[in-house]
């Protein structure tokens, strides 16, 4: 209280970038479903914003493309890492050549979740259209012209953009999508071989456990997320909120600490910083303001964060991130 100051600044330095704010759009797989273009316009809509914006390896549009679309968007680059080790290393060689420099990757998802909400709605990759699933397009005609129609007459059915040319188009021989088949045998051999590989920043996703962020510090990783998948994958996981103090502790100084899922609000990033987390990421968010009005939607909701850590830092008398009280920082 009484800390008399007259405006807030939101900005920090995170893995040696300085950004608007500790934020960051999550990888978000098929964000190019939201909206046609959809990846390009979350970068755009992030690099208008000052924040960095991750690729995830199941976008719809390629990291080149997104690139020329949003030449001034700091990209990060998601991986799952594939089965066949030399496409994922060829993968990681697209994504630097494309200007990115920091890489996450996603440990917390071995097997594809069991998601009976697509089974029962027919959304799969690739898609086969259903009854279901044509009486849904059918209600909602915008997204039917606006999104579906766009691709059909373009580049034909939006399918994962960085998967070869052959596992596209031929997606039911079996041995080539065993080529890019999510690696369930990944282990801390596979991350070793990562670090070795990747010239940039490495970021492990998906850790909850103090044991596996400890690991991640010793075999060379630069940061870690916090995460539940968005409570995606397995839904009665401890939450990121439980995890990151003891996480924090053990690792801070070594590893950047960022944290995601569920944040809904400037609020929520305030508390996962609260908790120990040096920066926070956004997977739904983005996307909702994307698929409301494309691009000035997701500037708009990246923007409404940012209001509202603004005045939430207000409230707690703090005129800049390093200047938020105990136990903050
Ligand atoms: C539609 C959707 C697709 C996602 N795809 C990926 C992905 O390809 N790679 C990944 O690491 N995480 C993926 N995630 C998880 C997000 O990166 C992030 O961890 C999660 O969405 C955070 O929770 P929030 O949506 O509540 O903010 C996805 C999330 C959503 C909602």
């Amino acid at each position: 209280m009484l800390t008399g100051h007259d405006r807030r600044q939101l900005d920090t330095t995170l893995l040696g970038q300085r950004i608007t704010a500790p934020l960051l759009v999550a990888p978000t797989a098929l964000a190019g479903l939201v909206a046609h273009d959809g990846e390009t316009k979350l970068a755009r809509a992030a690099s208008r914003v000052g924040i960095p914006v991750c690729i995830s390896t199941q976008s719809v549009t390629t990291v080149e493309t997104i690139r020329r679309g949003a030449p001034d968007a700091t990209l990060w680059f998601q991986l799952y890492v594939w089965r066949d080790r030399a496409l994922t290393a060829r993968l990681l060689e697209r994504a630097s050549a494309s200007g990115c420099e920091n890489l996450i990757v996603t440990v917390d998802t071995p097997v594809s979740p069991n998601r009976e909400y697509n089974q029962r709605n027919g959304f799969a990759i690739p898609f086969t259209p259903g009854l279901r699933s044509v009486i849904d397009m059918a209600l909602h005609p915008r997204w039917l012209l606006g999104v579906l129609m766009r691709y059909l007459v373009s580049e034909g059915i939006p399918t994962y953009g960085h998967y070869p040319d052959a596992f596209r188009g031929a997606i039911t021989r079996p041995s080539i999508a065993e080529a890019v088949r999510l690696e369930h045998r990944l282990n801390w051999d596979d991350m070793r071989w990562l670090r070795g590989i990747w010239p940039g920043k490495l970021i492990v996703k998906g850790v909850l456990a103090v044991r596996d962020a400890e690991t991640a510090a010793e075999i060379g990783a630069d940061a870690i997320v916090v995460s539940a998948h968005g409570g995606r994958n397995l839904d009665c996981l401890p939450t990121p909120a439980e995890c990151i103090p003891a996480i924090a502790d053990a690792v801070k100084g070594r590893l950047t600490v960022l944290a995601d899922s569920g944040v809904r609000r400037g609020t929520d990033v305030l508390k996962y910083l609260a908790l120990g987390a040096d920066a926070v990421l956004l997977g739904r968010l983005p996307l909702w303001g994307l698929a409301a009005d494309g691009e000035r939607g997701a500037e708009a909701v990246l923007r409404m964060i940012l209001r509202e850590m603004d005045t939430t830092m207000a409230f707690l008398g703090a005129d800049r991130i390093a200047a938020l009280p105990a136990p903050f920082q």
